[in-house]
């Protein structure tokens, strides 16, 4: 086998794959649908409420390539329906108001389940890209003015520190590493 066909085997997506991005009409998802085609996918399903601001997306939608599903993460069954057949998800869509505790558990935390399950669902997921971000890292242990990067510790007591959007992004990846090491669903953490 030439190195050319031996490099393209060990890729996790190939051009034609279907790949699902949750939060697609967001502020990073529309920038990653874009990125995604340039790179000469061919197959992106993007995830977006029905009420979605959709000019982000713009002139993709018109794409052949691009396959817009509208429902919502909180529906297991708009999950199923999204989830079916994908080889690769991008799931950037998280709570919007980031002061709630509510809202950011039910727009991250369980939409973030009910997507692990209907990939069970289907079984033919490779990758579960999970998007989190910094804010789940403390840096009160550094000594005054260090960075806050990934080098820091994850926040042990998130409920406690008055950030909705923390909070959420905790439990967000413990889930999603919790369905790795008990269902064997292979996922990647994101930190932005
Ligand atoms: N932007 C940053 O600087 C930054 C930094 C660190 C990490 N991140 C992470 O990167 C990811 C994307 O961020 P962003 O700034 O692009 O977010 P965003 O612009 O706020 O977009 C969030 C998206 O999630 C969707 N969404 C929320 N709840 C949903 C639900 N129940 N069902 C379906 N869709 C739902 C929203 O849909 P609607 O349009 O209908 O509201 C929206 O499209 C997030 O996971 C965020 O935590 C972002």
């Amino acid at each position: 086998m030439s190195t050319a066909a031996v490099e393209r085997d060990s890729l996790i997506a190939h051009e034609d794959d279907l790949l699902l991005v949750t939060g697609a009409s967001g502020f990073i998802g529309s920038r990653l649908v874009a990125c995604l085609l340039d790179r000469g996918f061919r197959n992106v399903r993007c995830f977006a409420r029905p009420n979605s601001e959709m000019t982000a997306l713009g002139r993709l939608r018109g794409s052949e390539s691009v396959h817009v599903v509208t429902g919502n993460l909180l529906s297991r069954n708009d999950c199923d329906v999204a989830m079916k057949g994908v080889k690769v998800i991008f799931h950037l869509a998280t709570a919007r108001d980031g002061k709630s505790y509510s809202d950011a558990f039910m727009n991250s935390v369980v939409t973030t389940r009910n997507l692990l399950d209907a990939s069970l669902e289907h079984q033919c997921l490779r990758r579960f890209v999970n998007v989190s971000s910094l804010a789940v890292y403390t840096n009160k242990a550094n000594p005054r003015g260090r960075l806050l990067d990934e080098h820091c510790p994850v926040e042990r007591r998130p409920q406690s520190r008055g950030d909705a959007y923390c909070f959420a992004k905790v439990k967000q990846d413990e889930l999603v590493i919790e369905y790795g090491g008990r269902f064997g669903i292979p996922y990647v953490i994101v930190m932005l």
